[in-house]
């Protein structure tokens, strides 16, 4: 087994569908141009959570025991829509380290790293428009549109230590929350399950992806870069006010306002300054404050399942939940 990273895999509930998953990205996005496989495979062998397959999966065994070979096309799916997605992530994002190794970006160049992103994303939507319905593609196709919006708006407002909470949340729904909704509900569907619990799913993605953000951009102040195989302190490093640092602009007094400015600012130039930074943050309760809400959405999320009947899936799901907020306790 390549991938040693995955969380999901150490699950033995769903184990043999995350197995497929993994044997079909292995054989997917062929091309004879050589950038392509080369990156691919570079990418896939670096692991990565598979935490969207397994939302897929999950988000159908709880409404079929079916095993039906289209789940396993769309976990795959996914999981490529999620690697383009990083990749040009990481052009944006000017990022050196992703799932502990060199960027596509930094190691063959953001020309190279946008194409073979594009060409993921299409050839797996190509792979896809052969197999399932436009009932199923349409969800997909809407979260890679809104992905893309979310990370427009967040360079057009990101930057602001003014933005609103309520703009960063959008900001997040839109990059992370539309695709893992997109998950749940692609995969409730193909349960054959009505409107209502593919609603109930795709409400329950969205959540889990907002926690899931949320939790990211804290661990990105508070952990380091080997513990998140990527760079730590680089939405800093870029400009990205997060909720940490939303949350502590709008508490502070004038004077740490004025301070808290000026460190992120010096911060592009000289990262000594994190602890200055998180001593300000903490003493405003930046990340209480953000941690509780990613719990809020996590427990909404949970929530959300409680009509439905106890499963092993069911109680996967809300473990999923929980392992997401658990990343930061
Ligand atoms: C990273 O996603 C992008 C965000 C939405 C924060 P993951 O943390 O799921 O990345 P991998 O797939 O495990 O590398
Ligand atoms: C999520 O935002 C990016 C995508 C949805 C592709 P981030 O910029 O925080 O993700 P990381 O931290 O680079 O993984
Ligand atoms: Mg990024
Ligand atoms: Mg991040």
């Amino acid at each position: 087994m390549k991938n040693r990273n995955s969380l999901m895999l150490q699950q033995s509930f769903i184990k043999d569908e995350l197995l497929k998953v993994e044997d079909l990205l292995n054989k997917t996005v062929v091309s004879e141009v050589n950038e392509i496989p080369l990156i691919y495979s570079y990418m896939l062998e670096a692991g990565g959570k598979r935490l969207r397959p397994a939302l897929v999966i999950l988000s159908h065994r709880i409404f079929s025991d079916n095993n039906d070979s289209k789940v396993t096309k769309l976990s795959m799916a996914v999981e490529v829509i999620h690697m383009a997605s990083l990749i040009h992530d990481d052009v944006i994002d000017d990022n050196s380290l992703r799932r502990g190794k060199l960027t596509p970006n930094y190691k063959w160049g953001n020309k190279i790293a946008v194409f073979v992103g594009d060409f993921m994303l299409l050839n797996v939507l190509n792979l896809l428009a052969e197999e399932v319905t436009s009932h199923i593609l349409l969800p997909l196709f809407n979260s890679i549109a809104q992905m893309c919006e979310g990370e427009l708006l967040q360079i057009r407002k990101g930057s602001c230590i003014n933005l609103k909470e309520k703009d960063y949340m959008k900001i997040i729904e839109y990059k992370t929350g539309s695709l893992m909704s997109a998950c749940c509900e692609v995969g409730s569907k193909l349960a054959m399950t009505g409107y209502e619990n593919v609603k109930l799913l795709a409400e329950y993605g969205k959540d889990i992806g907002m926690a899931f953000q949320i939790v990211d951009d804290l661990m990105d102040l508070t952990s380091t870069s080997r513990q998140i195989g990527k760079t730590a302190g680089n939405d800093l490093r870029e400009g990205k006010i997060t909720l940490p640092l939303i949350r502590t602009y709008k508490e502070a007094s004038n004077k740490d306002r004025d301070s808290l400015l000026n460190l992120i600012h010096a911060y592009v130039n000289n990262q000594n300054l994190l602890e200055d930074i998180l001593f300000l943050v903490n003493k405003y309760g930046g990340i209480d404050y953000s941690r509780q809400k990613a719990l809020n959405y996590v427990n909404m999320a949970i929530s959300r399942l409680k009509g439905l009947k106890d499963s092993e899936a069911k109680r996967n799901l809300i473990d999923l939940g929980e392992y997401v907020i658990s990343r930061v306790n």
